[in-house]
Order: structure tokens, then sequence, then C-alpha cells
């Protein structure tokens, strides 16, 4: 791999062991890949804190934080110490919700763990947003920018939506992108895989989030790691907001990997379905219509049996201000049923925006409750009895069911909502 000075200089251990090893993790990385370079990047979005028992005891006998460090985001048995990170860097999803952890079956001692660990991370440079969803939240990197970044959903969507570069990293990726400032040049950071591999005609319009979650759902299945372009036909629905772009993506990285997406005449790298393509044709046109758009829906609902349900999750990926401010609409002035609960996740900046707005105040008075930081797969954790959910997210009706057993009905958010004060599963698909 060729390295610029500055990183020889880096990987000779002229910054200490910390910058030396990570260095040394990318050069491997890198050249497995078949990189030939790496690419300066200041925007990482990682996992850095810790919050199992495992990582607790791993602390309290190897050398503390840096131990954690070392082990977990470096790759280093040896333990180094760790200096300020080079590189803007915001904290993903946690295992659980720190602020209310009695709810997730969390002890003090893992409790008291974790907040140590945030301490150490917030020492280190890292903004503790503790969301999937960065992009909501301060981190919003612009097109061509090169960034690092975990999770999913957040990589399809920067690739996508924002016409910035990413792969799916990893923890240790990540870690050595932030104490160094790069991350190798392969992937989705160079210009020649960035192109659409396949073409999906859109035959029915899609128009409500659960919608274009059903309509990602197909795409992933179909394209599996492929890059689709869909393409509208003229006057066919409204352009995608926010809350429909993350859906559509998170859906299309979990039934596929998909990580990068073109809608023709939306996303920043398809002005034209050619210039999406990279004047090459597409190696499978993909028809998206009734059938198709019915398949995907009872796929998502193949585990919903009994129509009792005991627990409605929404806001995943986590909710922007304009769902939670659609629910609040949806609950006020109505009771959940008794044996239901709501959990509604969210960062915890925008939870912070929905007290001050009142929306947690309808929630509550519901009898819902307002979370952050992590959601029910992250943290393998639902109200205890639970056996069916309902859910408004195709990524999380594909996950939930295969983490914890449960059944899965995934509709709309307003079929939840009305779950989740009658007690019972009346959804279907329109
Ligand atoms: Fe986020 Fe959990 Fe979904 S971390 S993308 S809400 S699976």
């Amino acid at each position: 791999m060729h390295l610029s000075d500055e990183e020889k200089a880096m990987y000779d251990g002229r910054d200490g062991p910390a910058v030396q090893k990570a260095m040394d993790l990318l050069v491997r990385y890198g050249e497995a890949l078949g990189a030939e370079r790496l690419v300066e990047t200041r925007n990482v979005c990682a996992t850095i804190t810790s919050t199992t028992p495992f990582q607790r005891d791993f602390a309290q006998t190897r050398g503390g934080m840096d131990a954690v460090f070392s082990e977990f985001s470096l790759d280093s048995q040896e333990v180094v110490p760790i200096p300020k990170f080079k590189v803007f860097t915001s904290h993903l999803q946690l295992g659980f919700d720190p602020g209310q952890p009695e709810r997730m079956g969390i002890d003090t001692q893992t409790l008291q763990f974790y907040e140590r660990s945030e301490r150490h991370a917030a020492g280190l440079g890292a903004q503790i947003m503790n969301t999937c969803t960065p992009y909501q939240v301060g981190n919003v990197p612009t097109r061509g920018e090169h960034c690092a970044w975990m999770e999913s959903s957040a990589v399809v969507y920067c690739n996508s939506v924002l016409g910035a570069r990413t792969n799916t990293e990893g923890r240790e990726s990540c870690g050595a992108a932030m104490l160094t400032a790069r991350i190798p040049d392969w992937g989705y950071h160079r210009d020649e895989n960035r192109h659409a591999t396949h073409l999906v005609e859109l035959d029915v319009e899609v128009e409500s989030v659960q919608d274009w979650g059903l309509l990602g759902y197909f795409i992933g299945e179909q394209v599996q790691s492929g890059v689709p372009v869909v393409h509208r036909r003229e006057g066919f629905g409204r352009a995608p907001n926010l809350p429909r772009l993350k859906h559509f993506g998170a859906a299309a990285a979990s039934s596929g990997g998909v990580e990068l997406f073109h809608l023709v005449g939306i996303t920043p790298e398809a002005p034209t379905l050619d210039h999406a393509l990279g004047g090459k044709k597409p190696i499978e046109v993909l028809r998206y219509g009734p059938a198709e758009r019915r398949a995907a829906y009872e796929r998502l609902n193949t585990t919903a049996r009994e129509a009792e349900i005991q627990y409605v999750m929404l806001g995943c990926p986590h909710y922007t201000i304009e769902q939670i401010w659609e629910a609040a609409q949806l609950l006020e002035g109505r009771r959940l049923h008794p044996d239901v609960q709501l959990w509604i996740f969210t960062p915890r900046a925008i939870k912070a925006l929905a007290d001050r707005s009142g929306h947690t105040r309808i929630i509550e008075a519901a009898g819902g409750v307002l979370m952050t930081d992590s959601c029910s797969a992250m943290s393998r954790a639902v109200p205890p009895g639970t056996r069916a959910v309902a859910l408004d997210s195709a990524k999380q009706a594909h996950y939930l069911p295969a983490i914890l057993g449960v059944q899965a009905w995934f509709g709309s958010t307003a079929e939840c909502i009305e779950a989740a004060c009658t007690g019972r599963w009346q959804g279907g698909l329109k």
C-alpha cells in the first residue's frame, strides 16, 4: 500500500503506540481488501462505549478503559494509552437506554460501568449522540466527503441521501480512523463503485412511510449487495422526505446488504437515470407493482399469528421529531390498552426537543414512553410477557422475531397506535 509521508510517520510511531497500532491495523485491513492507499476522513461514527458485564470484567482485570479500547477498538491485546481523537467522532446507539435502565433489565453495576465508559469516550473527543441516525442530530457530512461509519441504516443514508462516502465499517476500523483520520480507499469511496447495478421500475405509487419500507424490503431481497436505482414515472407520488428515505434505506440494508441507492431526480448522484447508471446498462431490470408490494408485506408479517398484542415499538431507525409529533397527534386524548406497552425510540437530542415541544407529555399521558440510545433489537429487551409486537419498521420486523422469538406485525404508524390503544392488531395492506 502506498503511504504518504504523514502516514509513514504515524506508522513508524511518531504519534505514539496507539496511533502506530491504528495505522498497522488500517494497512493490514486495506491490503486484505485490495486498497492501494488510504483516504483522509474527518468524520467517524462508531460504537466506542461498553455496556456488557464481560467488558466490565475485562476493564477491571486488564487495565481500565484503555484496555477496553485497545482490545475492542484497536484489536490490540497489548494495552496502549489512548490519545484524544484526531477526527470528529459521533457515538452510535448502545445496548440499552441509560436514562431508563430498569425498563430494559439493566442492573446498577452495568449502568455505572457504562457511565464510566461514556465519560471516557467523551474525554477522548466523542460526541455522545447515541443514535443510529447521527444525520438527524448534527452529523451531516456533505457530498463527496469521505467518512468511516458503522451501522447499516446510517451508512446507506450517508451514501445515498447525503452523497457522502463510506463503507460499512467495523468497531476496529473506526477506532483506527478516529486516531489517524484515515480509512482504506476501496468500495464506496471510489467513483467506479458508486454507479447503479440494478434498475427498479415502479408500477405503483410509493407514498407512505410503510410503502417506502416495503419497497426497500423488496429491493434488498432482489439486489442483495448491488446498487439499485429507482425510476419513478412522471407524476408518480411526492418526493420522499427524511423519514421515508430513512425507512427505505434501513429496509433495503436488512433484507439485503444495500449500502448505496439512487432515486432518479431525488438523490444527489442521480440527476438522471443515465447518470446513476454511469452510462452502463443495468445487470437486471426489476419491476415493482402491486404483486411485489403484497409479497413484501406478507414476508414481513410471516411470524404474526395472534391478533392480541402486548407491545408496540416505534422508532427504528430512531424517530425524527416529525414522526414523534405524528405519533403524539395520534395518541392525544387516548389511553393505551392496559395490557400493552408503547416504547418510542429517538436520539437524546430529539427527545429534548420533544420534551420542550410537549410531545413527550402527550405520549406519557396516553401511557407510552419515549426512550433513547437504543431499541428492542439492540438491547434484546421487550416488556415482560410480550408474545406479539406491532411495528412500523420493516427493519425491526425483519430482526426482532429472529432475535427474541416474538411475533411481529408490520404496518403503518396509525395501525400501530391503534393496536396500542385497543390491544389488537387490525391492520392490513391498503
Ligand atoms: Fe436503530 Fe435499532 Fe433500528 S439501533 S436502525 S432502531 S435496529
